[in-house]
């Protein structure tokens, strides 16, 4: 398998409610994939079966816990301590990874910069802007080094500019050879990722390329509604008659 990320007829179950129902998934190492769906589409579901925090009732999924130490994740809002300041945050999740005293210090310092928090270090992480919050999450989802990425929605909530700004670090990562996989609620960020997903239902209803899903210039919202409608009226997917 070249996959670094992958599930194959991902079945996940609350009390007999079917979250994900028979997922497959793939992304290459070094890819970035978008995953779109609706409110209750799935979406955290998925995340947390490749993360490893939840077990799947059926099929397959990589990494899944026999490889959580090879995940940074980010978890849908916010989930720093608030009372902390942002380096104290930074140094409780590094301890959490267990990382030494001196390769922590020099990580912390490497990523405060990175994420563009250094003159914030001792501000209190609940007294930071949205779009800084976020930054200071995915700092700290990828102390560890992880080579893959799951980011719940990162960016929701967060106002266009800061948004811009945080996609500048997502590409950073990527270009050092990171493989992404985002659940997010806008069409222009899920246009930048090379692979798209469009969850419904806890069900793939189609997956490619921005080109493959969204052809001739067409928007990928125009085409994430008509796979949307076709799947509500019980049309089965791909067949536009
Ligand atoms: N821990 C849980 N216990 C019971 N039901 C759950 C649990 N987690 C999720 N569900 C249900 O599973 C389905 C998928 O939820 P999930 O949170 O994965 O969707 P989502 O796409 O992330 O939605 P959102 O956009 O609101 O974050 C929903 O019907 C939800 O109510
Ligand atoms: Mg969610």
């Amino acid at each position: 398998m070249d996959f670094e990320i992958e599930a194959r007829g991902l079945v996940k179950r609350f009390r007999g409610a079917m979250a994900l129902d028979g997922v497959d998934i793939a992304v290459a190492s070094g890819e970035i994939c978008g995953v779109l769906g609706a409110d209750g589409a799935g979406k955290t579901t998925l995340l947390r079966c490749i993360a490893g925090l939840y077990r799947p009732d059926a099929g397959a999924v990589r990494p899944g816990r026999a490889g959580r130490d090879r995940v940074g994740f980010s978890p849908q809002g916010f989930h720093m301590y608030e009372d902390l300041t942002v380096a104290e945050n930074v140094q409780f999740f590094g301890s959490v990874y267990g990382l030494d005293r001196a390769t922590l210090q020099q990580r912390a310092d490497e990523l405060l910069e990175f994420a563009g928090l250094s003159q914030f270090r001792s501000r209190l992480a609940g007294q930071l802007s949205g779009g800084m919050q976020q930054k200071l999450t995915l700092a700290c989802s990828v102390l560890h080094r992880p080579p893959i990425l799951l980011l719940d929605e990162p960016t929701t909530g967060v106002d266009p500019l800061s948004r811009r700004e945080f996609w500048q670090l997502i590409e950073a990562l990527r270009a050092d050879g990171s493989t992404i996989l985002m659940a997010s609620a806008y069409f222009d960020e899920v246009e930048r990722c090379e692979k798209v997903v469009f969850l419904h239902e806890g069900r793939v209803l189609a997956a490619g390329t921005v080109d493959d899903l969204a052809p001739a210039g067409a928007s990928l919202e125009a085409a994430f509604r008509e796979r949307m409608a076709l799947a509500s009226s019980g049309t089965p997917n791909g067949d536009l008659g």
